[in-house]
């Protein structure tokens, strides 16, 4: 960690917005450990975030100022970054109008402001979610992207990407070069808020990073939040006495990120020189398949006896893998993940055994299905 870089950076403290969230609250405690001043800006909007704020303000209730406003009030937001030193953008909501507004909207306005208030950096939590299909190779080694499965496909359960040949198509590392590919709400507002925090960082001159996060996880991840990563939604089947539910053939690869090396990252971003005006991947530098990743939960959970359950069903516009090319982070920021993902399971398993989490995965299948989205 750069400590004297740290000392050399404004003494006003950083803003967060959505800091009471999975990555804000880890984020600002990584902060305040290091000694700098924090300011949340949060609605606490999310189910079951103000204990996080708890949290935070028993350990660190001195450089730790929490405001609980909605990132649309522009006066509030205001006020608030007349004070800051670098900002971090971090909230995300659900439904096509909540969305767009509050990723969308949230940031314009948080841009807006920092036009009066000019920051030393600002930090955009972008989304793998943007990348669509992550990247392939085909049988002659020849990098590949932009193709989807079609309906007929999923109907057969093929599940495997191929070319047009019909040969299987192998997934290889996303870099940040590979073209989005925008299939939800919340991919095409993710990109909206990294494209507008990096233009409008370059044309008013304050550095502006946009990180790609992956599959973020670890302890204070909403488990009552049936959209949120995959391991919660595990976890709360897990404490209710119920097997994972998993689409396809649980074979799919994603890319499990320690939420405690994303914060770090976070932290190199706001001290980099070298990252300005880059959007780069944060993951762990391996992939998954989403079935061993529910057995191993199950084992830490002493819960093996709750097999998982391989349903041959699949959610329209799921993508079938994407992991992180993480060269790019490594080389700009410094960025090396620290946390293999079996320690970083073994915390998060012994903080959940601490919680007692809703399981709501049929109020969140509920709606999928009854528009058709799922089968
Ligand atoms: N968790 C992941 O795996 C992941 C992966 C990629 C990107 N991201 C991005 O990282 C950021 C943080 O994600 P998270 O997992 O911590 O989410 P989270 O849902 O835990 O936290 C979001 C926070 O934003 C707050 N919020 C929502 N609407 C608000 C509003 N209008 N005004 C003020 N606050 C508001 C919520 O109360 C919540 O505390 C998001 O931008 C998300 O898109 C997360």
């Amino acid at each position: 960690m750069h400590e004297n870089k740290e000392s050399m950076l404004d003494l006003r403290p950083v803003l967060i917005t959505g800091g009471a969230g999975f990555i804000g609250t880890n984020l600002a405690d990584r902060l305040l450990r290091s000694g700098k001043s924090v300011i949340l800006f949060d609605n606490l909007s999310r189910t079951g975030v103000h204990h996080n704020l708890h949290w935070l303000m028993e350990r660190h209730s001195r450089r730790l100022v929490g405001i609980l406003e909605d990132v649309r009030d522009a006066t509030a937001l205001y006020e608030q970054v007349g004070k800051a030193s670098a900002v971090g953008v971090g909230q995300s909501m659900y439904e096509i109008e909540r969305y767009t507004s509050v990723n969308n909207l949230g940031t314009a306005i948080l841009l807006q402001c920092l036009l009066d208030h000019p920051v030393n950096r600002l930090v955009a939590a972008s989304s793998m979610s943007i990348y669509g299909e992550g990247l392939y190779r085909n049988a002659e080694g020849a990098w590949v992207q932009g193709i989807e499965r079609n309906e007929m496909q999923l109907q057969q359960c093929e599940w495997e990407l191929k070319d047009e040949q019909g040969r299987r198509l192998e997934p290889a590392p996303t870099r940040e070069s590979k073209l989005p590919t925008l299939a939800s709400v919340y991919a095409l507002s993710k990109y909206d808020q990294e494209r507008l925090c990096l233009m409008i960082g370059q044309a008013y001159g304050i550095p502006t990073v946009a990180l790609r996060l992956f599959n973020v996880y670890g302890t204070r991840q909403s488990l009552s939040n049936p959209y949120t990563g995959v391991l919660a939604i595990f976890a709360a089947r897990y404490l209710n006495q119920h097997p994972p539910f998993i689409y396809e053939d649980g074979l799919q690869q994603r890319d499990f990120v320690s939420v405690h090396d994303v914060a770090r990252a976070f932290r190199l971003a706001l001290e980099s020189d070298r990252a300005a005006g880059q959007a780069l991947n944060i993951g762990s530098g391996r992939s998954l398949c989403i079935k061993g990743v529910a057995l191993q939960m199950g084992r830490l959970l002493n819960q093996e006896h709750l097999t998982p359950q391989i349903t041959g069903k699949y959610r329209r516009g799921d993508i079938r893998h994407c992991f992180g090319d993480i060269e790019k982070a490594r080389h700009v920021l410094g960025y090396r993940p620290s946390i293999v993902f079996e320690e970083g399971l073994k915390e998060l398993s012994d903080w959940l055994s601490r919680q007692g989490a809703i399981d709501r995965l049929d109020e969140a299948t509920a709606p999928l299905s009854s528009r058709g989205l799922t089968r």
